[in-house]
């Protein structure tokens, strides 16, 4: 039975193939704020505080995209680390670079620009162009500040 080969063989052609993580880095700036327009100022300042700023404020994003799969065994790579970074930077970079979350980004339209809701649309943008590349969207983090980001999984 092919099953037990796989077990016992000790030849390579049968060695399961081990499932690597790889990550692309890019990075945005961008202006945004939390204001939830079903509230009062009162209790938008109260629960944003500072995010809240009437006249927005910015941050220096870091993105990092994270795929899974197998390495080709031609190349001994999972994704062609330019076609991933081309995709990111087609998809999202250039819609969130120097522009304003809440105003400029059709994929933010009608939603909180928060970290979490920006990795999610992220994820989005990006998961089926990626896919076609024969490896899975592992995870989209976001890092908004040196002491916050967000991660999302596609759960
Ligand atoms: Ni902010």
């Amino acid at each position: 039975m092919p099953q037990e080969n796989k077990v016992v063989s000790l030849r390579p052609e049968f060695e399961p193939m081990p499932k690597v993580y790889i990550t692309r880095r890019e990075r945005f700036n961008a202006a945004h704020k939390l204001w939830n327009t079903k509230w009062s100022d009162e209790k938008n300042f109260e629960v944003f505080g500072k995010c809240a700023n009437e006249n927005w404020h910015g941050h220096n994003y870091e993105l990092f995209v994270t795929v899974s799969g197998e390495p080709d065994e031609n190349t001994g790579c999972i994704i062609d680390l330019k076609i991933l970074s081309k995709i990111l930077k087609d998809k999202v970079i250039e819609m969130l670079d120097h522009k304003n979350l809440n105003l400029d980004v059709s994929f933010m339209k009608d939603k909180m620009a928060s970290t979490e809701n920006l990795a999610v649309a992220i994820w989005n943008e990006i998961q089926t162009e990626i896919e076609a590349h024969d490896c899975k969207l592992h995870c989209v983090k976001v890092i908004e500040t040196e002491n916050n980001y967000a991660e999302y999984f596609g759960e």
